[in-house]
């Protein structure tokens, strides 16, 4: 089956042709970060506009790119939540418009689905049952993965997501948004022994909690003299203590649940020091981690695809809307 799958929630605007659900025909991703960066963050109102202004070209683009016909497009699949609401809007108003001109079906899929599809798209994706760990700029959950119609949220954050901690705390330090690669650059030469943050509800299930960390920085960050701010010290120290939480309660899911495969979905989860952590205390405790390439990590149409092809979760109704405040 060829899809062409059409992402917009956020503020990347990205367009894929997706072969089974396993391989990437084409995958463009236009991104808005020069839009949205002098404000330090997205802007919604921006956001939709520029989905509306290259959401066609890209389509073209994407179909050309994949050496493909129209009449070779077996579905069109299109994110219809969670995000933000005018932003979807954009792309499941071009993906119905184009299933209807084709006559072709019109699948739905969620966004969070979508990140634990990416791992379809690499030659060895994790087996049932597995734990999926997403973080990225507005979830982390842990979700078992018990087959392709079963997934099951076992803990979620409370309030900030650990994509939005990094963005936050970046601003707090004069870095650019969005936050975690800067952090991340910062960190490198940092001390992660020079400042001691909490890990918050370490013993409270497998629920998250990164704002009391957010504010630990914050509260750090107005103690020291801004003139001598040590920036890649409080990076090390605040990236290590989210790598750290995140490890704890996937560990602590892995245990309950009697699974040893984890596969890591999202933005934050480009962190290449994450991934390191994660592989050395993983191989400790015989878990096996599953990763992505940078690309499918972060927003990005070919894992809507994958998900379209393979998840029973989809919607298959021509008529759905945006649903922003979907859950898993
Ligand atoms: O999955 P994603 O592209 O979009 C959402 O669905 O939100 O995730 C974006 C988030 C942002 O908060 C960004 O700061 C974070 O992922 N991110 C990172 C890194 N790259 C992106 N966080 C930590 N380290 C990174 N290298
Ligand atoms: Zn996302």
């Amino acid at each position: 089956m060829r899809v062409l799958a059409i992402e917009s929630s956020c503020d990347d605007t990205s367009v894929a042709v997706v072969d089974d659900g396993r391989h990437i025909r084409s995958n463009l991703i236009s991104s808005q970060l020069k839009i949205h960066q002098p404000h330090g963050g997205v802007v919604p109102e921006l956001a939709s506009r520029r989905h509306a202004e290259v959401i066609h070209v890209l389509i073209q683009k994407a179909i050309t790119e994949a050496e493909t016909h129209v009449d070779d497009i077996d579905a069109i699949a299109v994110t219809y939540g969670p995000g933000l609401e005018g932003a979807l809007l954009v792309g499941i108003t071009a993906a119905k418009a184009l299933a209807h001109t084709l006559q072709k079906p019109l699948i739905g899929v969620n966004h969070l689905h979508g990140h634990i599809y990416a791992h379809y798209l690499t030659d060895s994706p994790p087996e049932f049952p597995f734990i999926a760990l997403i973080a990225s700029g507005g979830h982390t959950q842990l979700v078992l993965v018990e087959s392709h119609s079963s997934l099951k949220l076992l803990g979620q954050t409370r309030d900030d997501a650990a994509g939005e901690a990094f963005d936050k705390v970046a601003r707090v330090l004069g870095l650019p948004y969005p936050g975690g690669p800067h952090v991340e650059k910062e960190a490198e030469a940092g001390n992660i022994n020079a400042f001691t943050f909490p890990i918050a509800m370490k013993h409270d299930g497998l629920e998250f909690s990164f704002s009391g960390l957010k504010t630990s920085v914050i509260q750090t960050v107005k103690k020291l003299d801004s003139e001598t701010l040590p920036v890649a010290d409080i990076c090390a120290c605040f990236q290590d203590t989210v790598i750290r939480t995140l490890w704890h309660k996937t560990k602590k899911a892995c245990d309950e649940y009697g699974v040893t495969q984890v596969a890591l979905c999202g933005g934050v989860m480009a962190n290449q020091t994450l991934q390191t952590v994660f592989k050395e205390e993983a191989a400790a405790a015989s878990i096996n981690i599953f990763n992505v390439p940078k690309v499918l990590c972060t927003d990005n149409a070919a894992m809507i695809g994958a998900a379209a092809c393979l998840s029973e979760l989809t919607i298959r109704d021509q008529n759905f809307y945006t649903t922003p405040q979907l859950k898993l």
